[in-house]
């Protein structure tokens, strides 16, 4: 199976498609950024872009992405066309968000296509839109982030 993945055509190989996407990605392609956490489309710990929307890729068996773009946090810088880390990505360092880590590939997804939409998002937008779990409550630092982010 081909997919469309961060720039590249990549060869999955032999996979069933029924598979979600979240294990296609980190079993077949080592695109390991992506994480399990629920495995019920809950927590989105998974969140990739599909054509520049949030998804939840526990969820979704890999037959339906078809041709679509799929950006993984491995490839969200160079989906820009830069060299530079994402502006998502250096406002994370900025605010030291992280506490253990796991959940933030999927939560910085998330933020990626919050402001693909929204310029300037309020803190509602950002609750309402990112709707992602942190254990670690790093929510404050966030959404410090993504408005730093969003200049
Ligand atoms: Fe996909 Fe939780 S692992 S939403």
């Amino acid at each position: 199976m081909e997919l469309r993945v961060n720039n590249k055509v990549l060869d999955a190989g032999d996979v069933d498609p029924q598979t979600p996407l979240l294990w296609v990605l980190r079993d077949h392609l080592g695109l390991s950024g992506v994480k399990f956490g629920c495995g019920a489309g809950q927590c989105g710990a998974c969140t990739v872009h599909l054509d520049g929307q949030a998804v939840r890729s526990c969820v979704l068996p890999v037959e339906y992405v078809g041709d679509q773009e799929i950006t993984t946090i491995e490839g969200l810088a160079s989906s820009r066309d830069e060299s530079a880390p994402h502006p998502l990505q250096a406002a994370w360092v900025e605010h030291d968000v992280p506490q253990c880590g796991y959940c933030q590939a999927g939560m910085i997804m998330a933020a990626a296509a919050l402001l693909a939409e929204v310029d300037a998002p309020t803190d509602d937008d950002i609750d309402n839109y990112v709707t992602n779990l942190c254990r670690c409550g790093t929510y404050n630092r966030i959404r410090a982030a993504i408005h730093t982010a969003a200049g």
